[in-house]
């Protein structure tokens, strides 16, 4: 189960301190960390802001912290890991930031997808294709097919994904299949609209982390986080690192996850 930690932990190169936190992460993934970790990366641009760059330098250090974060939720056992990467009200943004940020998957995966694969994640999408420039998706379909056999963490990106539309849409589905006689009003129920949106085949997310201090969920998986834990830090995106997470995932450890109902004592 932990074999990567455990063999990241052998490494007769460590030093002390390394070897404490080798430990850290260890205690970490025993304790059971969330299934599903769905991130808003947010900040970017004050990043870049902050050093007098260009705030598309600031997405592109962010895209390195895509990197680090992928690999440390794989090694403690995560199992799906969304990044919100791009929202369908984001194309609202000058054009060159735009198509800066439509080739970063490109650029991310020519360079890292061997490193995906050797790692065992699986590349996957949520989002609509409609307006996606080709050299966009056909990034993320070769590194798709490339992954689709790997058994580790899911890497989903959220790329033009907006909830509301998705929401409409699942809800659109349903209603054509009652106009048509195939479904029955008892029949929609809160699982068959879960069925229709496009993470119909992940688990909800346990813990939605958004970094830059903004408090607010900007249209992302409206519906699939009703139960999520929240975290919110000050942190910028491309600051947050190995760190950062680790602090996130063991606040959400020391979280009394009720669904609604009572736990423990109190349910007795
Ligand atoms: C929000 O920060 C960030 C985005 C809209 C883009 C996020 C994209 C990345 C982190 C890179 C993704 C990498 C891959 C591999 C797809 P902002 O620009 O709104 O920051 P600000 O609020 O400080 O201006």
């Amino acid at each position: 189960m932990f074999n990567k930690l455990l063999k990241r932990m052998a490494d007769p190169a460590l030093d002390d301190a390394a070897q404490g936190y080798e430990e850290r992460l260890y205690e970490v993934a025993k304790e059971g960390v969330p299934a599903h970790i769905a991130i808003i990366m947010d900040g970017n641009g004050r990043w870049a802001k902050k050093r007098s760059l260009p705030r598309v330098a600031g997405h592109h250090e962010g895209m390195k912290t895509v990197r680090k974060i992928t690999k440390l939720a794989n090694h403690l056992g995560v199992e799906v890991l969304t990044l919100y990467a791009f929202s369908t009200e984001n194309w609202k943004r000058p054009k060159m930031e735009v198509d800066f940020l439509m080739r970063l998957p490109e650029e991310f995966l020519s360079t890292f997808l061997p490193e995906l694969i050797e790692e065992n994640v699986r590349v996957e999408m949520i989002g609509y294709h409609h307006n996606l420039p080709s050299h966009t998706i056909s990034a993320i379909r070769k590194a798709k097919e490339a992954t689709k056999h790997n058994t580790g963490l899911v890497l989903n990106f959220a790329l033009n994904y907006g909830s509301r539309s998705e929401i409409v849409d699942a809800v659109k589905d349903i209603a054509a299949q009652v106009a048509a006689g195939k479904l029955d009003l008892e029949d929609i129920t809160e699982e068959r609209i879960t069925s229709g949106l496009m993470t119909n085949n992940l688990p909800e997310p346990d813990l939605l982390i958004r970094t830059s201090g903004e408090v607010r969920l900007s249209n992302f998986m409206l519906w699939q986080l009703a139960y999520t834990e929240l975290w919110f830090t000050e942190t910028l995106w491309p600051d947050f690192g190995e760190e950062s997470l680790l602090e996130a995932v063991e606040n959400y450890q020391k979280r009394n996850r009720r669904f609604g109902g009572l736990k423990g004592e109190e349910a007795n």
